[in-house]
């Protein structure tokens, strides 16, 4: 084998070569040819050497925390040269990073090239919706594309890493972060977690366009306390079980190479400190064979938490408990050493996490070439590309759900109408790429307006009404919103009068949501329910568009406006997607993978909840209080788990299991007849549910289990069907063991979370 280390280094090369040739004539398992590389590597290195590689900092600005000190810089110059440093993050563009790869493969001693991570999220410059809007998409091979793409031009730009997917199930919208996850299902959530990681890694990770995947935040940072960001989590062992880890186990068995620790304390214990998490469930029960990150700081953070007494005790709690890299704590490097000749962290711990982290730089075949992702001409032919666009935009239509469509009111027809487009969002090019698009260039996606005035056959005329914030918008700030001008109302209330329709473009701006982006109230913001009311008044035509990084409570918008679109933060190509969708060239087919609540006071409210001992009123007597409800308001979402519209209809119907009982060795199959029911061509998301009915754990009144993506034509109908067997109809008990246990089960059946077609199935005979 070649290896391309710095000239100097003469004694790492020998030993590394040697190492590899040891089985010369016989095939080395990949995995075994890298811990020789490994070990041999380990063995030269000093111990402040290893610990370097347990550092990563950010590049030399600041982006999403604090930079620690004043003359960080330089500081980091220095620590760079003498290998004290293992990776950075932030640092992009094919140019910038070989900058910095060049100190240390140049300078420091051994040449040990950089990991290079960033916040690839949807999309490095070319952006796809925020990660929500994908999952409603339900569309894996879709979300799978849209980080590959990511990949793509990540790579280019001299990045090997990503911090996605975050994998994160949340239940509460007041959380600013929902807008990264996959939503409120573990199963779901599942899915997207391994579509996402083979999309980013694909088959070969050590291949020029595939980069390494991070599952993150490990783990419950989705359970925040009150839905506030960084806040205390506090669940119990069958959520974190159930719902929480599921994902991050999808995750490892999809083989992430990397894992972040989450913000958040979970039980008493900060994530980035808790044994529980890293080292019994992650690196033993699951096996994970790659490195923990910790998250911006979160290593130093114990010490505010109350955890840790100073920084050595947070650097010793962190590394013994298996966070492998320090992000911008520095304090890995400045405390560990010491921990190790005194004896309190053991040098066997530094190894496993050096271990960990060279042997992914050696996958992702840095040693062979530090420098294969630093390349400018595939950096300029791959960023914007025409083929990047097509998929980033087939990405957002498929995104979009409908939620409501009185009278058909959309699709809108293509001639002779008279429309008014309304809304500050209607008109933004920045905004509609989403909270994490740090690379992107600012106002690169195609607005609304943009969108909707390629198509010529109508009349269409603009007017702004409200703007949603006010001065400037910017990632790291707070913004200001529009609470009091409503200078431009009369303008655009005149416009709507004598429209044929009117669409009315409200939401959040796309900095509302993400990190650190927590509200306590999740309405329209600003002055713009009072503008959508007041247009209602003259025109009761409105198309109600929504863009948003979260679940909105639009109680008033549901009952009074006849047609909503959410569309969410669709990324670059946002004009087009939701033209296209309104103008019926693509029919609409996003289900919501996030219940919409009626109010915050209903938060958290998700589909598979359970029970309670009291579900229902007194049938004699609903006036009596004594059941699980609120005195006032619906025990009900405004729209739930799964649901969401289409142009045309479907039917469902003939719902039947192949045998109603069955032992646990065989595999069940359950058909339903789905047909095409209205005029135009469509997709449906046909979804499959399960409940429990008993057991020693009690569980949800519902489950999804399966679903499939059907498209048919008018008319057409198609028997779809799902097979279940004992592994899908089991669950984790609080010691996080799974469990099937015999018994009766329902099964559901429908295109969302509330269908009622329904049979039922039992298990007998259960042998574990
Ligand atoms: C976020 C992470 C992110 C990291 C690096 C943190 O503030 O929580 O998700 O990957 O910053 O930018």
């Amino acid at each position: 084998m070649e290896v391309k280390i710095k000239p100097t280094m003469g004694l790492t090369v020998i030993l590394i070569f040697m190492a590899c040739n040891t089985d010369s004539g016989k095939i080395i398992a990949k995995s075994d040819h890298f811990k020789l590389k490994v070990d041999s590597l380990l063995n030269i290195m000093t111990l402040e050497e290893k610990i370097g590689q347990m550092n990563q900092y950010n590049g030399f600005w600041d982006v999403t925390g604090p930079v620690p000190n004043e003359g960080d810089a330089e500081k980091k110059y220095e620590h760079l040269k003498n290998g004290l440093v293992g990776s950075m993050l932030s640092v992009r563009g094919a140019n910038a990073v070989r900058a910095v790869q060049k100190i240390v493969v140049e300078e420091s001693r051994l040449g040990i090239p950089l990991i290079i991570g960033f916040d690839v999220i949807h999309g490095y410059k070319t952006l796809s919706p925020i990660p929500l809007a994908e999952s409603c998409s339900w569309d894996l091979e879709a979300i799978r594309k849209s980080a590959q793409v990511a990949a793509t031009e990540a790579s280019a730009a001299g990045i090997n890493w990503t911090f996605a997917p975050m994998v994160d199930i949340s239940r509460d919208p007041r959380w600013g972060r929902v807008m990264e996850g996959a939503g409120e299902d573990p199963f779901l959530g599942s899915k997207i977690a391994a579509a996402r990681v083979h999309g980013f890694q694909g088959d070969d990770l050590s291949a020029i366009n595939t980069i390494a995947a991070c599952a993150k935040h490990f783990a419950g940072y989705g359970f925040s306390e009150s839905g506030k960001e960084y806040n205390p989590v506090d669940i119990g062992a069958s959520t974190l079980h159930n719902i929480v880890l599921p994902p991050f186990k999808a995750a490892v068995d999809a083989h992430v190479k990397t894992f972040m620790n989450a913000f958040n304390e979970l039980d008493g214990i900060p994530a980035t400190g808790n044994a529980y998490l890293l080292r019994d469930i992650l690196k033993n029960k699951w096996d994970f064979k790659g490195f923990v990150v910790s998250d911006w700081a979160s290593i130093k953070e114990l010490v505010m938490w109350g955890y840790a007494k100073d920084n050595k005790a947070a650097a010793k709690i962190a590394a013994i408990a298996g966070s492998d890299m320090d992000m911008e704590s520095h304090i890995y490097v400045s405390e560990l050493a010491q921990l190790v000749k005194e004896g309190v962290v053991h040098e066997d711990i530094i190894n496993d996490a050096v271990r960990r982290i060279l042997t992914v730089k050696f996958e992702l075949g840095l040693f062979d070439d530090p420098y294969k992702y630093c390349d400018e001409e595939r950096e300029k032919e791959v960023i914007y590309s025409p083929k990047h666009m097509d998929a980033v935009l087939d990405m957002a239509k498929k995104s979009i759900v409908l939620l409501k469509n009185d009278n058909q009111l959309l699709p809108l027809k293509k001639e002779g109408q008279n429309i008014v487009l309304i809304g500050a969002l209607a008109n933004e090019k920045n905004s509609p790429l989403g909270s994490w698009r740090i690379a992107s260039k600012d106002n690169t996606a195609i607005s609304v307006l943009e969108g909707m005035t390629e198509y010529k056959g109508n009349n269409l005329v603009y007017k702004k009404g409200a703007d949603v914030t006010i001065g400037n918008t910017q990632f790291v700030n707070e913004l200001k919103i529009n609470t009091t001008d409503r200078s431009e109302f009369k303008e655009a209330i005149d416009a709507a009068k004598g429209a044929d329709v009117v669409v009315m473009v409200l939401g959040e701006h796309g900095f509302q949501s993400g990190e650190a982006r927590s509200r306590t109230e999740i309405d329209l913001p600003g002055v713009q329910q009072e503008l959508l009311e007041e247009v209602y008044k003259v025109n009761k035509n409105i198309v109600l568009v929504l863009k948003n990084g979260r679940p909105l409570t639009i109680n008033w918008a549901d009952k009074h406006i006849p047609a909503i679109v959410e569309t969410w933060q669709l990324g670059t190509q946002t004009g087009h997607a939701v033209a296209q969708v309104l103008y019926g060239d693509y029919n609409p087919s996003g289900k919501l993978t996030m219940t919409f609540p009626r109010n915050i006071g209903q938060i958290p409210i998700y589909y598979n909840h359970k029970n309670t001992g009291r579900p229902v009123a007194d049938a004699n007597n609903p006036n009596l209080v004594f059941w699980s409800h609120y005195s006032d308001v619906e025990n009900t979402p405004l729209y739930p788990f799964g649901y969401g519209l289409s142009y045309t209809t479907f039917k469902y119907e003939g719902l039947k299991v192949s045998k109603q009982k069955f032992s646990c060795a065989e595999d069940i199959t359950i058909s339903v007849k789905l047909t095409n029911s209205g005029k135009y061509e469509g997709k449906e998301v046909v979804q499959l549910y399960i409940r429990d009915l008993v057991a020693k754990v009690t569980r949800p009144i519902k489950e999804l289990k399966g679903f499939e993506l059907v498209n048919l034509k008018p008319g057409e109908s198609k028997i779809i069907n799902f097979t279940l067997n004992k592994h899908n109809l089991g669950y984790y008990d609080n010691n996080g063991d799974y469990a099937v246990e015999s018994g009766d089960f329902e099964v559901f059946v429908g295109g969302n979370s509330q269908s009622t077609l329904k049979t039922s199935i039992e298990l007998k005979q259960v042998l574990y």
